[in-house]
């Protein structure tokens, strides 16, 4: 089973995933923390070739074999991952990794070019929406101690990259089932997309 969620920066697409791993017994894959991983690795003065990115069956991430998980949810590292994210040799990388975990296990994958790239063929697809300023109110709430301006600013600086890029650029899939979280709590997100995939799965 394949289930893809796409969407936006700090749009809820992990709790979200991990709400419907649990649900329906699958790996929950972040490939967002890959792109993270890339943009840690080259701070670090690698070079593309050098890095290996992994991820265990916990959800961990390694980078060269190190559990860098931890790491990975810098202000820093959300620039610099869609950043990175722009470059056709980083997306080559990860989309092939990414569809190597697809077909080995059932996953619930999210970030921003799944269910249009990655898995097209999967049996249900999200797309999360909700406005910038919602998300920036629900990452600085995550984020303690963040200013909720420069949230927003961050946020609208990589909609844009993730938009406009040329490769990959972030759009629903035409057969993804649009979600609107503006004024939805998580869990009546939550609801919706297990009722989504139950219908879905019962129609095959
Ligand atoms: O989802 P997250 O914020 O962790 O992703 C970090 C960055 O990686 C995003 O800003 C986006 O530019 C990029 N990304 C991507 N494609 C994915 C997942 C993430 O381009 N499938």
């Amino acid at each position: 089973m394949q289930i893809t969620i796409d969407g936006p920066a700090a749009v809820g697409k992990t709790s979200l995933g991990r709400a419907l791993a649990r649900h329906f017994g699958c790996l929950f894959v972040e490939t967002g923390k890959m792109y993270r991983a890339v943009a840690l690795g080259l701070d670090r003065g690698l070079n593309l070739n050098e890095i290996d990115i992994t991820m265990d069956k916990d959800g961990r991430f390694l980078l060269n074999g190190e559990n860098v998980t931890d790491l990975l949810h810098t202000p820093k590292l959300d620039q610099e991952s869609s950043q990175v994210a722009t470059k056709p040799k980083v997306r080559e990388k990860l989309v092939a990794i990414q569809r190597k975990i697809a077909a080995s296990f059932d996953v619930v994958m999210e970030g921003r070019d799944i269910g249009t790239v990655v898995l097209p063929e999967a049996e249900v697809k999200i797309f999360l929406k909700a406005n910038p300023l919602e998300r920036a109110k629900r990452r600085a709430n995550q984020r303690k101690g963040t200013d909720l301006s420069t949230t927003l600013n961050e946020i609208r600086t990589r909609d844009v990259r993730d938009r406009t890029r040329a490769i990959s650029p972030l759009n629903p899939a035409r057969d993804a089932i649009i979600i609107d979280t503006d004024r939805k709590s998580l869990a009546e997100v939550i609801s919706e997309a297990i009722d989504l995939v139950k219908g879905r799965l019962g129609e095959r």
